[in-house]
């Protein structure tokens, strides 16, 4: 199985819970290594860059709004099979539909506040990475 690197964020709602190190321990205990990090506010450019590919859909607005009310904590996580591990890791998107014992169960409230953010595939993610970290 290939090496993989994969975007992921901690949201704001998550750095204000207090629970950055118990996610990452979750990314480290299964097999995913955090090869870049940094916590970071984000500029409304910067978040309405980063979801750039949602700009037409009913929720950007407060998506953006919730991006920039806090800090993020921004990670590279590098293994095999980062990407999809990662996305397994996080559960649904909406935490009411996430699998018990995934990130999105366990600490998000709403599909809109859902304490994760990861790239969800290998062209995403090489985008991703190079805009927060660049090449
Ligand atoms: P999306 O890329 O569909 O989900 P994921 O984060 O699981 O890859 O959507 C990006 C973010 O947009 C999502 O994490 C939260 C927000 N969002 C909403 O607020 N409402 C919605 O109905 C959807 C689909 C997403």
């Amino acid at each position: 199985m290939a090496i993989e690197r994969t975007l992921s964020i901690i949201k704001p709602d998550a750095v204000a819970k207090n629970v950055i190190g118990q996610i990452l321990t979750r990314f480290e205990n299964a097999g995913l290594k955090i090869v870049n990090a940094r916590l970071q506010q984000l500029t409304r450019a910067e978040a309405e860059g980063f979801y750039a590919v949602h700009k037409e859909r009913p929720f950007f607005n407060d998506l953006v709004e919730f991006m920039i009310s806090g800090p993020v904590f921004i990670q590279v996580l590098e293994g095999e099979n980062a990407i999809a591990k990662n996305r397994e890791l996080m559960g649904a998107t909406d935490p009411k539909k996430a699998a018990p014992g995934t990130i999105r169960a366990d600490f998000a409230e709403s599909i809109d506040a859902n304490a994760v953010h990861g790239s969800d595939a290998p062209e995403t993610a090489a985008v991703e990475i190079a805009y927060f970290f660049g090449k």
